[in-house]
């Protein structure tokens, strides 16, 4: 019994010092967040259902454990506080008094613990409950979150919008989880104190590799072979006049013998690059290092200062920085829209107009909404008085739909606007494969990246009216359009 005796002995100092608001208030969070804690890790064990949320981690990987350890730190602080105090005025007593329930004092002390650890559990318990079950509504990140707004409508139009954002944004692994938690946290002071960039920016590098996310879903070697591709454009002229691109897309990839081939089958190797921005749209030397191990590098030969700046080792999100995010060029928006219908080819100058319409600069989605209807509704009335007044129908569904089409793209409050988000895939509107593929990254030994015209791609139409080779494939009246 001996030993018993000296622990209630030390016990008892740390007790009466302890009988202070600062010490009671500790002991109630940490208790309080503890049992949190506990709960929550018992529904976790059994299942929740629910998806995996990176919020539902912040609440409980970094809030709860963060209240649980400033309730640990303002225990011995209340302690330090009153003992100094009851030393300054005198007050230490010869001996500590004794552990007695039966003693008013430490019952007290007993019932302000447990009665704040009572309120304090329903606080911190229903604010985590009220936080996961609101974050976790894709109200937070669509319409409450309004940072997030451009890439969540992108995200919803995109084949991607089964995809939850932690497949792609939180890879698998300790690592990454607490990487997301740290990124996350950081990212929520910038909303509270308003600090965030608008617009808000994507470097690459801040995502998890391809390894993690895209290839969990999509192989790599997945032969994919040639792909044809139509481009339908409409002109600027009173008929809308059609003409239409055909391409066929050498996009290949590995075969069974592991031949590689075509857009896939290369840029699986291990292809490293330097780029002057973080957004890697100046790519000034990229070096491909094969599986037998040479390795060959190419440089800009235009570029004049040291080889240096950001790193990056090539993957899918290199070429797909688009693949959910997808924000269209202003044309393609429009030619889109009009393939599928709406604004109807059969309106006179409908394609000018409208482009002129979703291309103006307006200050809010509110405002873009008013003038480009009262916009279409004036130049119909003014310039086709009988169109306005027979087919009002068509140029009412015309400017509702040019509406959508830009609120679907710009975002005044973000500062996102056509062409602010570049598309790496192509290199008609962006850079994007000449950021390399320009004809002018040379290797050491005079091999160049070539530019070729039939190196990804063999065109076979470009803007034609009416091309031979959709007539040969009986394509020609596909496309919803005659
Ligand atoms: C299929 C994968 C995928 C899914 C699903 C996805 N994203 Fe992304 N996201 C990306 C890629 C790739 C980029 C980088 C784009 C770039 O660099 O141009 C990105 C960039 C972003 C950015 C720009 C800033 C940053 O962190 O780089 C935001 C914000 C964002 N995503 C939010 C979301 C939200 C919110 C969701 C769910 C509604 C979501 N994402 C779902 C792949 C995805
Ligand atoms: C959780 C699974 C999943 C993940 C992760 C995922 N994808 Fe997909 N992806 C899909 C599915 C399913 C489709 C087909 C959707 C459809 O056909 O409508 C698709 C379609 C695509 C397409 C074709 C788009 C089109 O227009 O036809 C591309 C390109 C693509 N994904 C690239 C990526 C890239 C790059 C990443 C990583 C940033 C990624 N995916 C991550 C499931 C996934
Ligand atoms: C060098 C650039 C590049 C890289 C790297 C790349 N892709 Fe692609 N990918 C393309 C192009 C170009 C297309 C065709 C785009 C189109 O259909 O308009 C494409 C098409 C696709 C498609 C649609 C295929 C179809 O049949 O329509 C999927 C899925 C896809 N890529 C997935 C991936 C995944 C996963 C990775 C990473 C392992 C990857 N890509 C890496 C350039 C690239
Ligand atoms: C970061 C630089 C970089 C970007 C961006 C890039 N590539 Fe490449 N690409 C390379 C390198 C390096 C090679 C391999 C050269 C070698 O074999 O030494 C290559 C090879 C190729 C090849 C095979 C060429 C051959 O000789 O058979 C094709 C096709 C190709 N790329 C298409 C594309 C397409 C399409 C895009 C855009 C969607 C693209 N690349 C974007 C760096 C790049
Ligand atoms: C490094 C690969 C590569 C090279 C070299 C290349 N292209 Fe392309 N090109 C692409 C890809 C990828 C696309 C996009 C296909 C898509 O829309 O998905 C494209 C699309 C196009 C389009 C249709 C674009 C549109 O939006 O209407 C045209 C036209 C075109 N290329 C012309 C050329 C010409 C001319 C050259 C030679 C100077 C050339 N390309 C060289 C990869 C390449």
């Amino acid at each position: 019994m001996p030993n018993l005796r000296s622990i209630e002995k030390n016990l008892r100092p740390v007790l009466f010092y302890g009988n202070n608001p600062l010490s009671l208030l500790g002991g109630a969070l940490t208790t309080a967040s503890a049992l949190v804690l506990v709960g929550f890790w018992v529904v976790t064990i059994f299942g929740h259902g629910g998806p995996s949320n990176p919020y539902v981690g912040l609440i409980f990987d970094l809030c709860l454990p963060g209240l649980f350890i400033l309730g640990l730190i303002l225990i011995p602080i209340g302690i330090v506080l009153r003992r100094r105090r009851l030393i300054a005025t005198d007050q230490v007593p010869a001996t500590y008094p004794q552990i007695d329930l039966q003693n008013p004092v430490f019952r007290r002390g007993i019932e302000i613990v447990v009665l704040a650890t009572f309120i304090n559990f329903v606080i911190v318990g229903t604010a985590s409950y009220r936080g996961v079950a609101y974050m976790d509504s894709a109200a937070f990140c669509g319409t409450s979150c309004h940072v997030m707004k451009p890439q969540w409508t992108a995200y919803q139009a995109s084949p991607h919008s089964h995809v939850e954002c932690v497949e792609c944004h939180v890879g698998t692994g300790m690592k990454s989880y607490v990487q997301a938690k740290v990124n996350g946290t950081k990212q929520l002071v910038e909303v509270a104190f308003d600090t965030y960039p608008r617009p808000v920016t994507a470097p690459l590098n801040a995502l998890r590799p391809a390894r993690e996310t895209c290839e969990e879903c999509h192989n790599p070697t997945h032969f994919a072979g040639e792909k044809l591709i139509v481009k339908t454009t409409f002109g600027d002229d009173e008929k809308n006049s059609v003409t239409r691109t055909v391409l066929v897309l050498h996009l290949g990839g590995v075969d069974s013998l592991s031949h590689r081939s075509g857009i896939h089958g290369h840029h699986l190797d291990h292809y490293e690059y330097v780029s002057t921005d973080p957004d890697a749209q100046h790519i000034i030397a990229v070096t491909a290092t094969n599986p037998n191990g040479t390795s060959t590098s190419y440089v800009d030969s235009s570029w004049k200062g040291p080889i240096s700046g950001y790193t990056r080792t090539m993957d899918c999100m290199d070429c797909h920085n688009q693949a959910t995010h997808v924000f269209q060029t202003a044309e393609d928006a429009i030619d889109e829209a009009m393939v599928d219908g709406t604004p109807n080819p059969s309106l006179p100058f409908v394609h000018k107009e409208g482009l002129v319409l979703i291309q103006a600069t307006y200050t809010s989605q509110a405002q873009a909404g008013q003038k480009i209807v009262s916009g279409l509704d004036d130049f119909y009335r003014t310039q086709f008085p009988q169109v306005w007044s027979t087919q009002r129908p068509l140029v009412d569904a015309a400017a509702k739909r040019l509406v959508a089409v830009y609120d679907r793209n710009v975002f005044p409050s973000m500062k996102v606007t056509w062409g602010t988000y570049p598309n790496n895939i192509g290199h008609m509107d962006f850079p994007g494969c000449f950021r390399c593929h320009d004809g002018s990254h040379v290797s050491k030994s005079g091999k160049t990246l070539s530019n070729d015209c039939g190196l990804c791609h063999n065109l076979l139409a470009v803007d034609e009216t009416n091309p031979r080779v959709l007539n040969d494939l009986s394509l020609q009246n596909e496309l919803h359009l005659q």
